[in-house]
């Protein structure tokens, strides 16, 4: 009988490393699958690894354009924001490498799809909802949860029992999950919230009082919501990240600590890495406020909040998530415009703001020369707005 086939998502980390050695034990045959969704670890040594601890293939998919242009950039047009500080850069890469990883497995026609996430974190269930959306029926198997390798020390003394080629050592400061939308660090001594986050949290972005001391701006255009442009010069969504993810971090913009709310219900402290996207966020909301109608504003706020939950829930491929998509793309097709962003000291404020489609009107909104508000109104519409109230 031919062996049972697994894929896994394979980090080259310790976790999935010795992962695929305890598949092979229990007589799978594991091919592996690791994507580049900007995280700029080594996938060619990777790779190598794990055709050496045994795995049958390993394979390599650059993700990058697809992560920002369908996962990132639909993000930041919907205004989501988890718990209100957190982009979701994690939450986001999980159905996209989840939904190739089914691409494969169909390929390889594999029996079980796998992932190296503990059983009390968010991933766990973003991979898993989208394997079960994506191809029903099919066996999920996750090691970390079921093994009995309970600390990074036991895993480190299987590895070594059982030669894998592994480059950890015992000491690991943080918990750290990489991408071109941003960087997320967890566990070691920040699991204390009295801790202030130290210097070696501090990954792309500069601590603010070493960064420079002039102010920098930094303009972005944006067409249906999507950022083009940086400086009036076109970019490609990855290369417009990757540049905005420099400036900012210079300037040390993008970082955020909270204490958040995990779906299985525990509270984590968590710290952020996002200057891109900080820089992208502040310029879209600010062209949003020039553009969008006050009512359409104020609907979208509650589709913001609702969309963050479907994300960080694991709930991308799913009718409501698709549903709003289509409500957010109507919404952006006017959101064109430039947005001039001052970079300083941590900080992105908006400096400045223009649209072809703006709906400010100077001419109502003057106290100068030029006013065509008629005042006189306003009594009665103040009258009728109180009437309700009047006793
Ligand atoms: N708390 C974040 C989330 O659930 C980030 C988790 C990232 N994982 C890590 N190993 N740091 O999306």
């Amino acid at each position: 009988m031919a062996k049972k086939k697994v894929v896994l998502a394979y980090s080259g980390g310790l976790d999935t490393s010795v992962a695929i050695k305890w598949f092979m034990d229990k007589g799978y045959e594991v091919v592996c699958y690791m994507s580049d969704v900007g995280q700029g670890a080594d996938a060619v040594s990777a790779r190598k690894r794990a055709i050496k601890i045994g795995a049958k293939k390993c394979v390599v998919e650059d993700l990058r354009k697809e992560f920002i242009e369908e996962y990132a950039f639909r993000s930041l047009k919907a205004g989501a924001v988890y718990q209100g500080k957190y982009n979701l850069a994690t939450a986001l890469s999980r159905p996209l490498i989840a939904d190739h990883m089914v691409k494969v497995a169909k390929k390889e026609k594999a029996d079980i799809l796998a992932h190296g996430c503990t059983g009390k974190g968010n991933d766990q269930v973003r991979f898993e909802v989208t394997f079960h959306v994506k191809a029903p029926g099919i066996k999920v198997v996750a090691p970390v949860r079921e093994w009995e390798l309970k600390t990074r020390e036991s895993e480190i003394d299987y590895a070594k029992k059982h030669g894998l080629p592994i480059e950890q050592t015992k000491k690991k400061l943080y918990s750290i999950d990489k991408n071109l939308w941003g960087i997320s660090v967890e566990s070691g001594k920040l699991e204390d919230p009295w801790f202030e986050p130290p210097k070696d949290t501090f990954i792309t972005v500069k601590r603010p009082e070493e960064a420079p001391e002039r102010a920098e701006y930094v303009t972005v255009g944006f067409e249906k919501g999507i950022p083009v442009s940086v400086n009036g010069r076109k970019y490609a969504p990855v290369e417009l990240v990757e540049k905005l993810n420099v400036l900012g971090g210079r300037h040390g913009v993008g970082r955020v600590d909270m204490i958040e709310d995990r779906l299985v219900g525990i509270k984590s402290r968590e710290v952020y890495e996002a200057p891109a996207s900080a820089i992208l966020q502040t310029a879209h909301t600010a062209l949003e406020e020039l553009v969008l109608d006050r009512e359409t504003r104020k609907y979208k706020h509650g589709v913001s909040r609702t969309y963050s939950e479907l994300v960080y829930n694991g709930l991308w491929f799913t009718p409501l998530k698709g549903a709003l998509d289509a409500f957010v793309d109507k919404t952006q097709l006017k959101v064109k415009g430039e947005v001039k962003i001052k970079l300083y000291k941590g900080s992105a404020t908006v400096a400045a703001r223009k649209s072809p489609n703006s709906r400010y009107n100077a001419k109502l909104a003057t106290y100068g020369e030029g006013d065509v508000f008629d005042q006189s109104l306003a009594k009665g519409f103040i009258d009728l707005w109180a009437m309700p109230y009047k006793k």
